[in-house]
């Protein structure tokens, strides 16, 4: 079963204290947190402060999605806030190996993200230092885009490296998630599906998180 993971982006910002609590009852597994700085991705969302109100709220781990330049300058905010795992992108980090290792010293999973655009074997020499490696399956900025099939490829050529390095990251899928692919993603190795629009503009979150999870 995969590890399911709401993103907040789609949530209505308007009720967010109604939404954690919705989450608290559901079978999601994380909470999904998306921050935006309007310079790595064209978009602005939220930071520490709403994530640590949040925090007193949920009973989810924390998956701390990092959309920003210079993601080093926050980590130990970030931890501060509440995030369990802290995921970075590849393509922000121009020191990715000490960046990790900062994450991890700092008490939690360390992540990295890739833009559609970025060969996995880019991570090869940073492999042991990876908790989990989420796979942008739209380009990254905006909730309810279309799912990018290119993704497929690159969950199988992780699954070859993971086995190859005997490590143990996990997998995550995040952009355009939903029922049409989800079963498909997990059969070919990913273990976290990140959702948003799937989700939250579903009439009944709770069972379309269960839909996701059970879609095996
Ligand atoms: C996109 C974000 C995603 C987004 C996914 O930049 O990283 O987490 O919320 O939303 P959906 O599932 O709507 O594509
Ligand atoms: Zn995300």
């Amino acid at each position: 079963m995969p590890i399911v993971a709401p993103s907040l982006l789609s949530a209505d910002f308007t009720r967010l204290a109604d939404e954690a609590k919705m989450l608290n009852t559901s079978e999601a597994d994380w909470f999904h947190l998306d921050v935006m700085d309007g310079i790595f991705v064209p978009n602005l969302t939220f930071g520490m402060p709403i994530i640590s109100q949040l925090r007193k709220l949920s009973t989810k781990t924390f998956d701390v999605h990092l959309m920003i330049v210079q993601p080093e300058r926050y980590i130990e905010e970030f931890k501060k806030a509440g995030a369990d795992i802290l995921t970075v992108h590849y393509e922000a980090s121009t020191h990715l190996h000490r960046t990790l290792h900062a994450i991890r010293q700092a008490g939690m999973k360390a992540g990295v993200a890739l833009n559609p655009h970025t060969p996995v074997q880019l991570l090869e020499d940073v492999i042991e230092d990876i908790d989990l490696v989420c796979l942008m399956s739209v380009n990254p900025g905006f909730g309810g885009q279309k799912f990018i099939e290119n993704t497929y490829k690159k969950v199988l050529k992780l699954v070859d490296m993971r086995n190859d390095s005997q490590t143990n990251f996990l997998i995550e899928i995040d952009g355009g998630v939903n029922q049409l692919n989800a079963a498909k993603l997990t059969d070919a190795g990913a273990d976290v599906l990140v959702a948003g629009n799937f989700i939250f503009s579903s009439n009944n979150p709770i069972e379309t998180i269960k839909s996701l999870k059970y879609c095996r």
